[in-house]
């Protein structure tokens, strides 16, 4: 079974997802530690409830960046995991950490990559009257939002869509995706190589797995 790390920010109803699809054995896989940045993130509560361990490194009790980071990279090397999952977690990690676990962490993002890297992805979205949004899961490199793509999924935007709207349904892709593609990593069908993604006996396009949502 994998060991993974969950590193929250937020809300966490992708860490909800996760562990749900872990505790259905659907991903060979355990949490073994959620950490957050933000003491007060709703995602604790959701690791309480699920009897997840966890750990608060609040960032502001940093004097830098760096600082931040080697106490992390530390406990992450603690527990020896073998796959780091990002989910809504806000800070940017830096050079020395990604470049550290390259290959070993993946984050989702709520854009089509590379489409509207950084923050308020859906407010950009609606103000450019694109016809399509949806999220992107990708290894993480040392630069924002842009390590190699492992997935994307996709919906068409029909209506006169509010950016709450849009929220709703970019989390139900990701409540989705995101397990299913922890769960082929957990067993060994995508893997980086270089910088290049590898699935095995897995349907891709162009080296990234596409779905499409009706929504
Ligand atoms: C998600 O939309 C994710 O794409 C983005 O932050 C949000 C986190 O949501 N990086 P939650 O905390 O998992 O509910």
């Amino acid at each position: 079974m994998k060991k993974l790390i969950v590193l929250i920010s937020g809300s966490g109803s992708n860490l909800e997802a996760i562990s749900k699809a872990c505790s259905e054995g659907i991903i060979n896989g355990v949490i073994a530690s959620v950490i957050s940045n933000n003491p007060n993130a709703y995602g604790l509560e959701r690791a309480k409830k699920n009897n997840l361990s966890y750990k608060v490194i609040n960032h502001k009790k940093f004097e830098n960046r760096e600082k931040f980071d080697e106490e992390l990279s530390n406990y992450i090397s603690s527990i020896e995991p073998d796959l780091i999952i990002l989910a809504g977690f806000m800070r940017i990690l830096g050079k020395k950490l990604s470049d550290k676990y390259f290959g070993k962490i993946i984050n989702i993002h709520p854009s089509l990559l590379p489409k509207y890297p950084g923050l308020d992805t859906h407010e950009r979205v609606l103000k450019n009257n694109d016809s399509f949004h949806g999220i992107s899961i990708h290894y993480v490199s040392s630069e924002l939002d842009a390590g190699p793509l492992i997935a994307q999924g996709k919906f068409q935007i029909k209506n006169n869509l509010s950016e709450e709207e849009l929220k709703e349904k970019i989390h139900k892709i990701e409540h989705i995706l995101y397990p299913k593609i922890i769960k082929e990593i957990c067993d060994d069908r995508i893997h980086l190589e270089g910088n290049k993604v590898i699935f095995k006996n897995l349907k891709s396009s162009n080296n990234i797995i596409y779905e499409n949502y009706d929504l």
